[in-house]
């Protein structure tokens, strides 16, 4: 185990994507907290976009700050790493790997989004492979992740990365139409 090579807004990782035959130049670096307004405005957008985050209004800068501040805490206290994806400056992705403490202090949680125009072009699973790698850095020997019922395109995702279903907890999600789905655990070991 080492500790997490965090410094604000240091580059993890670059790559060229494509799509529709053009050629977008993909970022991965950690955040800073003068990502604070482009972070809020992909949260922001992101959720309005999909049914399969767990946010479900939109959140004010306060409580976007309070994140930022508490992710940056986490990632130099070696206990969380957050990457962001950028394409031309602007952020278009997320995901974090968060550790639990104690006695599952070697247990880290899973979470990845990003726009609707960035999915199917790769970015998701060369993204996943590269926080899983900085998550072991962090001393993580057990992922876990879930993703609910329906979301057939991330389940693809994380069984593809070598994911096991654990089960299926029922009725984990409502819609504001008073509709339920079930959200499954998925895990995977970092050898
Ligand atoms: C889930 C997510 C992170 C995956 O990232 P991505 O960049 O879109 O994924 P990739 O392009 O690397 O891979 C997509 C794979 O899913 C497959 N796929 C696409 N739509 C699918 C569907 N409806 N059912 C099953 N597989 C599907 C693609 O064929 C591709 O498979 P392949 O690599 O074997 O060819 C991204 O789509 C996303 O952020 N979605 C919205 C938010 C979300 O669902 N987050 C996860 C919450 S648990």
């Amino acid at each position: 185990m080492m500790p997490l090579d965090y410094a604000p807004g240091k580059v993890v990782e670059e790559f060229d994507a494509k799509k529709e035959g053009k050629r977008i130049h993909v970022v991965l670096r950690y955040p800073s907290m003068s990502d604070l307004d482009g972070a809020l405005g992909y949260i922001n957008a992101v959720m309005k976009e999909t049914e399969f985050l767990r946010h479900n209004r939109e959140l004010s800068r306060e409580e976007e700050k309070e994140w930022l501040e508490g992710t940056i805490k986490g990632m130099k206290d070696n206990n969380k790493v957050a990457i962001f994806v950028e394409v031309n400056g602007r952020i278009v992705g997320s995901g974090t790997v968060e550790k639990s403490f104690g006695a599952s202090a070697h247990v880290g949680t899973l979470g990845i989004s990003l726009l609707d125009r960035y999915t199917g072009l790769g970015i998701g699973t060369r993204y996943m492979k590269t926080l899983m790698e900085k998550a072991k850095d962090m001393g993580v020997e057990v992922v876990k992740l879930s993703h609910y019922e329906s979301n057939d395109r991330a389940r693809h995702v994380y069984e593809k990365l070598g994911f096991k279903p654990v089960g299926t907890m029922p009725r984990a999600r409502k819609d504001k139409d008073g509709s339920y789905q079930g959200e499954t655990i998925m895990y995977r070991m970092l050898e």
